[in-house]
C-alpha cells in the first residue's frame, strides 16, 4: 500500500516509535502549559486530539548550520529505562525547522526530586538509591548496545515517578556514537558531571564518560549535595583531585591524549570514599556502595568500570527484578 506523506519530514519510518507518525503533525495535539525549559528545547503538556491521550512534547529548534542527532537517537531507543517516545516528527514554522518529540510524562526530574527531598529534610534509603541506580545503569546499557553515549547525564536529564520509583533517562540531544573512529567534541556534558578526561580536553573518549557522570550522581544522592561544585573547568578538576588524588602534568596529558595507558603517576586515594560517605552521607551506606562508586569514578577510563561491571557488583544483589517498575 502506498504511504501518504505529509509535507513535513518524517524521521522514523522503521523505528520502534509508532509508525503512524507518518500522519502526525503538531496540529494533531492540543498544546497546554510549558512545564520545562532546557538549553535547546521547551517542554509542554499536550493532548492528542483524536485519542485524548496526554503526553509531553519537546519542541527543539533545528539550526540548519549544525547537524542534530537527537531525532535519530530517539527513534532508535526502546527500553523501559529510557523515556518512551511515541511520535517523532519535524515541522516548519515561519520558515524555521523544529523537531517535535512526543513522549510520556514524568512528575519530576531527579534534580527536582532531590531538591524536594532536601527541603522536606527527607533522606533516601539505600534500597531506593539502589533501585534508581539500577534503572539508570540499565538505561545506559541499552544506549551502549546501540553504540550510543549519552554525553549529558545529570539529574536534570533523569526523570522519576516518585509514586512507584520508576526512573528513566531522557534528553538524547547530545547522544552520539563516540567510537566511530573520529574525534569527538571534548566540551560535552555539564561541568559538574564531566569526566576528568573531558576536563583535560580529550577528544578520543569512550562511553565511560557516562559512567563517571552516573558515579557523580550516585555520590550526590547519598550526600544530598553536589559532589564536585566547580565554578569552572579548572576548579572542577581541583575538587576531583582533592578527593581522588593530585594529577601530575604528565597524568593530565595522558588523560587528554585518550591513550589507553594505565601508567599514571597519580596516587589513587581509594580510602576517601569511605571517609567522605561516613562523615557526610545522609543515608546509611553499605560497603558494596563504596565498591561501586570507587569503580565508577576511576580517573583512568580503562580501569573505570563499564556498565556491565557496575551492574554485576554485589551492590545490586539485593535487587529483586519484580520490584522494578515497568512504567
Ligand atoms: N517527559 C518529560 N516529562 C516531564 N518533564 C520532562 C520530560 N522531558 C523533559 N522534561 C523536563 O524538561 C527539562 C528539559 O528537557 P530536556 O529534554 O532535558 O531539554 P534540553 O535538551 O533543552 O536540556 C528536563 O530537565 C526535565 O525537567
Ligand atoms: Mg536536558
Amino acid at each position: 500500500m502506498k504511504k501518504e506523506v505529509k509535507k513535513h519530514e518524517i524521521v522514523c519510518e522503521s523505528s520502534n516509535v509508532n509508525i503512524n507518525n507518518n500522519y502526525i503533525c503538531a496540529a494533531d495535539f492540543a498544546i497546554g502549559n510549558k512545564i520545562g525549559k532546557g538549553a535547546f528545547g521547551d517542554i509542554y503538556w499536550v493532548q492528542k486530539k483524536s485519542s485524548k491521550k496526554v503526553y509531553v512534547m519537546k519542541k527543539v529548534y533545528q539550526n540548519p548550520k549544525s547537524y542534530n542527532r537527537e531525532a535519530s537517537c530517539c527513534a532508535m531507543v526502546n527500553h523501559s529505562c529510557i523515556v518512551k517516545y511515541h511520535y517523532i516528527f519535524f515541522q516548519k514554522h515561519k520558515e524555521q525547522k523544529y523537531l517535535y518529540l512526543i513522549m510520556d510524562h514524568y512528575p519530576r526530574s531527579l534534580k527536582s526530586y532531590l531538591k524536594h527531598r532536601k527541603v522536606e529534610k527527607q533522606t533516601i534509603p539505600e534500597e531506593k538509591i539502589c533501585l534508581f541506580l539500577y534503572q539508570i545503569l540499565n538505561g545506559l546499557l541499552h544506549l551502549n548496545e546501540l553504540k550510543l553515549t549519552h554525553r549529558d547525564l545529570k539529574p536534570e536529564n533523569i526523570l522519576i515517578n516518585p509514586a512507584n520509583d520508576k526512573v528513566v533517562i531522557c534528553d538524547l540531544g547530545s547522544a552520539k556514537n563516540v567510537d566511530d573512529g573520529t574525534y569527538n567534541k571534548a566540551y560535552m556534558c555539564s561541568r559538574l558531571y564531566r569526566a576528568p578526561e573531558l576536563l583535560c580536553d580529550c577528544e578520543l573518549y569512550c562511553e565511560k564518560i557516562d559512567i563517571w557522570s552516573a558515579g557523580v550522581i550516585m555520590g550526590e544522592i547519598y550526600l544530598m549535595r553536589i559532589l564536585f561544585p566547580g565554578k569552572d573547568a579548572n576548579q572542577q578538576l581541583e575538587y576531583i583531585e582533592q578527593l581522588l588524588g593530585k594529577l601530575s602534568p604528565k597524568d593530565k596529558k595522558k588523560l587528554n591524549s585518550g591513550f589507553r595507558d594505565v601508567n599514571y603517576t597519580v596516587e589513587w586515594k581509594y580510602d576517601n570514599w569511605q571517609d567522605v560517605l561516613k562523615s557526610h552521607a545522609k543515608t546509611e551506606f553499605s560497603p558494596e556502595a563504596i565498591e561501586l562508586i570507587q569503580g565508577m569514578m576511576h580517573y583512568d577510563p580503562q580501569l573505570r568500570f563499564d556498565v556491565k561491571q557496575c551492574l554485576s557488583t554485589p551492590y545490586f544483589d539485593k535487587i529483586n527484578i519484580a520490584d522494578i517498575p515497568l512504567s
